[in-house]
């Protein structure tokens, strides 16, 4: 089976040049460090185009399949721009996302809107954009939607989300179709749902069911379990609600390899399970196969982002630990401090195995864990060099903060040798930006 770029650490296009520097997209990060100055977010479009040509390649015997990028990972007009040129449409998250993905021109009928607790502006600023799908959450939620979409004398679509109670092997904050979740309808409350949709929602239009188990997942068989637990629930509506289904939305989490012990599935695997799955239990119920939603984030978007720090002070603790300092840290990418995230770098401007140390790289924030990578074996580093984290496209800049009041960084984009600013380096300015001093204080 075909290996797939969620099975790499780096980008596609990552390789030392002639001088022994690392490159990227045909460009070479020293040069992107000097030019656009450091922590920079750094995005691989060949790398991105290839995620996306993997999934399309790995789903092309499925007619009924529509791949929406959860745009939680990583949302700025650029990226919407390319994830739509490549026939993708988008799970967004929040009226933030719902904006971006709008303005970019996106066709907002292939946009579908998530949340456990949208709020009104939210959903009416969904309707009169003329998002697809709205994945509703609860109850409340239906209340709110029919009164809305009525008010604007519109029908919408709608997936009910449900929480399959399938329990994965992921770090505890980011698994959420176990039944002790915050996410969606139990299923023993999926018939009451139903029938306020039937009989007293008539501006919703319940196209199908909705789940999705958790993220950075490895394991094929919860796929399986997930779309068996939808199918049926499907079959069942039909039989007890005389409501008929066509669509599951499966959700996303398909895993990436951060370190070399990581293996996660390819997309062809993944693919292989959903596919076979969605078949086996169709032909056991003996119904039509359903058209396929699914919502990958991670996986698409993870390997072709890097960031480049550069190192500055040291410290040796006595007996202990070398402590070498990066110019970002837990604002940029909190995912160590919070998931005890690991990731992989390399130094850009040096050999990648001469004059090994073992190090622990560490932030700027004031901050004890404030710390990206613990123990790793990295070329005589010292104040200056270029240091490159690989796998950082999802959940860094999506999740970044200004702790410390610092400014967040720039991102570039890159390919074939050209760079270009895709998010611009925040200043000093902007920080005071949403400041106000009251007149008594002035
Ligand atoms: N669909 C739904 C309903 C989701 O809640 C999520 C992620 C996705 C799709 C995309 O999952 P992915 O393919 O990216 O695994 N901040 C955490 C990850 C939180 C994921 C939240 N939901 C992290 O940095 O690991």
């Amino acid at each position: 089976m075909k290996n797939s770029t969620n099975q790499s650490i780096k980008p596609i296009t990552t390789r030392r040049n002639d001088y022994g520097y690392l490159e990227i997209g045909g460009c070479d990060l020293t040069e992107l460090a000097n030019k656009y100055a450091t922590p920079l977010y750094v995005i691989d479009e060949a790398t991105l185009r290839a995620v996306c040509n993997d999934y399309k390649d790995a789903f092309k015997d499925y007619e009924k399949v529509n791949f929406m990028y959860a745009s939680k990972a990583l949302c700025t007009s650029a990226i919407t721009k390319i994830v739509a040129s490549e026939g993708f449409g988008f799970d967004v998250v929040s009226g933030g996302e719902i904006y971006t993905v709008y303005k970019a021109g996106v066709d907002m009928k292939k946009v579908l809107f998530n949340g456990n607790n949208k709020t009104v502006d939210e959903l009416s600023l969904a309707i009169e954009t003329g998002v697809g799908h709205i994945s509703v959450d609860n109850f409340l939620e239906l209340t709110m939607l029919n009164e809305i979409a009525k008010s604007y004398g519109k029908t919408v679509d709608i997936f009910l989300r449900v929480t399959p109670a399938i329990e994965c092997h992921t770090h505890e904050y980011i698994k959420t179709g176990n039944l002790d979740s915050k996410f969606g309808f139990d299923l023993s409350q999926v018939d009451e749902a139903i029938e306020l949709i039937k009989d007293e929602y008539t501006n919703l239009n319940l196209r199908g069911l909705h789940a999705h188990i958790g993220s950075q997942i490895f394991e094929t068989q919860v796929y399986h379990d997930e779309i068996d637990i939808l199918v049926t629930e499907l079959v069942r509506i039909e039989k007890k609600h005389g409501v008929k289904l066509d669509e599951i939305n499966i959700g996303g989490g398909l895993g990436v390899k951060y370190v070399e012990t990581d293996v996660p599935p390819s997309t062809h695997k993944i693919a292989e399970v959903i596919i076979n799955s969605v078949k086996l239990s169709c032909e056991k119920h003996n119904v039509n196969y359903p058209t396929i939603y699914l919502e990958p984030g991670r996986s698409i978007i993870s390997t072709s982002g890097v960031t480049l720090y550069t190192i500055g002070s040291q410290k040796q603790v006595p007996n202990g630990r070398k402590y070498v300092a990066v110019d970002g840290g837990m604002a940029d990418n909190p995912r160590p401090s919070m998931y005890q995230a690991e990731y992989t770098a390399e130094i850009v401007n040096k050999p990648a195995n001469e004059d090994l140390q073992k190090v622990t790289i560490c932030g700027r924030y004031c901050e004890s864990g404030d710390v990206i990578i613990k123990n790793i074996e990295l070329p005589n580093p010292e104040a200056g060099d270029v240091l490159c984290v690989y796998n950082t496209g999802a959940y860094n800049y999506s999740m970044a903060s200004n702790y410390n009041r610092t400014q967040k960084p720039a991102m570039v984009l890159v390919n074939s040798g050209l760079s270009d600013i895709i998010v611009k380096r925040e200043s000093l300015d902007d920080l005071l930006e949403h400041d106000v001093i009251p007149s008594r204080l002035k």
